[in-house]
C-alpha cells in the first residue's frame, strides 16, 4: 500500500511542477509579446508602422523607415521602447502621414540605437527643436529634418553630435538663427537652411563651424547681413544666399570667408554694393548677383576679390560696367574656364564698353566669347556713328577675328558646376527692342562716348575717372591713334558740353 501511495504524491507533485512550468512559459509567452520587433508590428491600430530592408528578425534590421499614422503619437508611448527589438539599425526614416501626428523629435529612439548613422523625419508638426535634443547621439552622421513645422531652434538644440556631418533643415519656417545653436559639432561640413523664414541670422551665429564647407540659407527673408553673422566660418567654400530680400551689402561683411570660393547672390535686392563688401575673399572664383536692382558699380568693387574667373551680373540694372571696375580680375578673364555674363541690364552701347572688344580677343574662353557676341546694348539713335565725337581710330584690324569663324574650346567642362536648380532658371529671352544693337557689330571706333553730356541729365551715369580715360587711351594706342584725332575729339566734345 504504501509502495502505491508514493507514486500518486509523484504523480500529484509532478502535475504541480508541471502546471508551475506551463505558468512561466505563459508568462513567457506574455513578455515575448509585449517586446513587439518594430519590424513586424501585426497590430492594425499601431500608430506606427515600420518597413525593414534586408531582414525583420530580432535585431537583424540595418534600413528602416517608419510611418506615422492613425491620429499620431505620444511621447509616452510604449511602442518607442520597442525600438529596442532592433538595435543595429543604421538607417532610421520616420515620415508622417496626414493622418499621423508627431509634434517632438523621439530622442529616446537614437538612444536605443547605438549603430544609427543617418535620421530623417518628414512631415511632422514639430514646433520647436528643444535644447540638448540630439546630445551625446554619438554615431549619427546625417540628419535629415526637411519639410517638417520648425518655427524655433533653441540655443544648444544640435549639441555634441561629433559624427555629424551634413544637416538639413530646408522647407520649415524657421525665423531666427541664434547665437550657439549649433555648438560642438566638430565634423559638420554642410548645413542646409533652404526655404525657411529666417530674416535674423545673429552676430556669431555659425562662430563654433568652423570645419563648415558649404552653407545654405537661400530662399529665406533675410534683408540685412549683420557685420559679424559669418564669424568662424574659416573654411566655407560655398555660400548660398539667393531668393532673400538684401538690399544692401556693407564693407567688410564676408571679411572672415576667407576660404570662400563660390558665393551666390542672385534673386535679391541689391542696390548697394559698399565699395570693400568683398574684400578678404581672396580665395574667391565664382560671384554671382544676377536679378538684383544694381545700377552703378564703384571702381575698387573687385579689388579685394582678385581670383575671380566666374562674374554674373544679369538682369540688374546697370548702366556701365567700366574697365576701372573690371581691372583687378580682367587677366582671369582670359582662362579658358571663366565667364562674366551681363546680359539684361541697361546699358549704352558707347565707349565705356570698348574693353569688350578688346577682352573678346584675348581670352580663351568660348563662354565670354559667346556671351559677349550675344551681348546687346541701346544704341541711342541721336547720336549717328559715323558722326565726330567718336574718339576712337580702328583697332588693327588684323586681330579682328571674325564672329563666325571662332571655334568652341574643345573642353567645355564647366569647373564652377553651374546650378541645375529649375527654380533659378533663366526666363525667356525677351525680344529685342528697336534702338537695341548687339555691341560687337559696333566697329569700336564708332562707339560714342557721350558720358559727360549724358550725365548733366542722368544722374546715375558718372563721369569717367581719371583711371577710365587712361585705359580708353592705352586701348586705343595699342592700336593705331594719331594724337589728332584725340585731341580733336576732346575739343568737340567740349564745344558740345559748352552748347548744352
Ligand atoms: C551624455 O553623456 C555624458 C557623458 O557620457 C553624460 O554625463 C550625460 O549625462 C549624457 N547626457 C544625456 C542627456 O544623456
Ligand atoms: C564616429 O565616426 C568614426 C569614423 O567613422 C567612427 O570610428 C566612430 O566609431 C564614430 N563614433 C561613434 C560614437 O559612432
Ligand atoms: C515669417 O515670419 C514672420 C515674422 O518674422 C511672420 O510674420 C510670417 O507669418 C512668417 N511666415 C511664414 C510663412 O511662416
Ligand atoms: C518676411 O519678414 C517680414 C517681417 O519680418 C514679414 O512681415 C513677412 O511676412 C516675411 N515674409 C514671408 C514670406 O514670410
Ligand atoms: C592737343 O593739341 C595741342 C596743340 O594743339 C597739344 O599741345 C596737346 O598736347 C594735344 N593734346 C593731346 C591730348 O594730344
Amino acid at each position: 500500500m504504501r509502495a502505491q501511495k508514493i507514486p500518486a504524491a509523484l504523480l500529484l507533485l509532478l502535475i504541480a511542477i508541471d502546471s508551475l512550468h506551463a505558468n512561466r512559459r505563459k508568462q513567457k509567452e506574455k513578455i515575448v509579446q509585449t517586446a513587439i520587433n518594430i519590424c513586424d508590428i501585426s497590430d492594425r491600430d499601431s500608430k506606427v508602422h515600420c518597413y525593414c530592408e534586408n531582414s525583420q528578425d530580432i535585431n537583424e534590421a540595418i534600413k528602416t523607415e517608419c510611418w506615422v499614422f492613425n491620429g499620431g503619437i505620444d511621447r509616452a508611448d510604449p511602442l518607442w521602447s520597442s525600438f529596442t527589438s532592433q538595435m543595429n539599425i543604421e538607417t532610421l526614416a520616420f515620415n508622417v502621414r496626414a493622418d499621423g501626428g508627431l509634434s517632438f523629435v523621439p530622442t529616446r529612439v537614437l538612444r536605443y540605437l547605438r549603430k544609427l548613422t543617418q535620421f530623417s523625419i518628414k512631415y511632422s508638426s514639430i514646433p520647436k527643436i528643444e535644447s540638448y535634443t540630439f546630445v551625446n547621439v554619438t554615431s549619427v552622421r546625417e540628419m535629415t529634418l526637411t519639410k517638417n513645422q520648425i518655427v524655433v531652434l533653441s540655443k544648444h538644440a544640435f549639441f555634441n553630435l561629433p559624427n555629424l556631418t551634413v544637416l538639413t533643415l530646408d522647407e520649415n519656417k524657421i525665423k531666427k538663427i541664434e547665437t550657439e545653436t549649433f555648438y560642438e559639432l566638430p565634423a559638420l561640413q554642410k548645413l542646409f537652411l533652404t526655404s525657411n523664414n529666417i530674416s535674423v541670422i545673429e552676430d556669431g551665429a555659425f562662430r563654433h563651424l568652423v570645419n563648415l564647407l558649404e552653407l545654405e540659407i537661400d530662399k529665406n527673408n533675410i534683408s540685412e547681413l549683420k557685420k559679424e553673422c559669418f564669424d568662424g566660418l574659416a573654411n566655407l567654400k560655398r555660400l548660398d544666399l539667393r531668393k532673400n530680400k538684401i538690399a544692401i551689402l556693407n564693407s567688410f561683411t564676408f571679411i572672415e570667408l576667407w576660404n570662400l570660393q563660390e558665393l551666390l547672390l542672385d534673386y535679391n535686392e541689391i542696390y548697394i554694393l559698399a565699395q570693400r563688401t568683398f574684400d578678404g575673399l581672396s580665395q574667391l572664383k565664382k560671384l554671382s548677383l544676377s536679378h538684383n536692382r544694381l545700377v552703378t558699380l564703384v571702381d575698387g568693387l573687385f579689388e579685394g576679390v582678385r581670383g575671380l574667373s566666374a562674374l554674373d551680373l544679369r538682369h540688374n540694372k546697370l548702366k556701365r560696367f567700366t574697365f576701372e571696375n573690371l581691372r583687378p580680375i580682367y587677366d582671369n578673364l582670359k582662362l579658358q574656364k571663366s565667364y562674366i555674363f551681363l546680359e539684361g541690364n541697361d546699358f549704352d552701347c558707347d565707349c565705356h564698353l570698348a574693353w569688350m572688344h578688346k577682352l573678346r580677343h584675348e581670352t580663351k574662353s568660348s563662354k565670354v566669347r559667346t556671351s559677349f557676341e550675344n551681348f546687346v546694348c541701346k544704341f541711342n539713335s541721336d547720336l549717328s556713328p559715323n558722326s565726330h565725337f567718336t574718339y576712337y581710330e580702328r583697332i588693327d584690324t588684323k586681330n579682328n577675328i571674325d564672329s563666325d569663324k571662332i571655334r568652341d574650346d574643345a573642353d567645355n567642362t564647366d569647373e564652377f558646376h553651374d546650378e541645375i536648380d529649375e527654380s533659378y532658371l533663366d526666363e525667356p529671352k525677351r525680344v529685342r527692342g528697336d534702338n537695341e544693337r548687339t555691341l560687337l557689330q559696333i566697329p569700336v571706333e564708332l562707339l560714342p562716348c557721350p558720358a559727360e553730356v549724358k550725365s548733366v541729365t542722368d544722374r546715375t551715369y558718372t563721369y569717367p575717372s581719371q583711371n577710365e580715360a587712361k585705359d580708353y587711351r592705352n586701348l586705343i594706342t595699342t592700336s593705331s591713334i594719331s594724337p589728332v584725332g584725340i585731341n580733336i575729339s576732346v575739343f568737340l566734345l567740349s564745344l558740345l558740353l559748352l552748347l548744352g
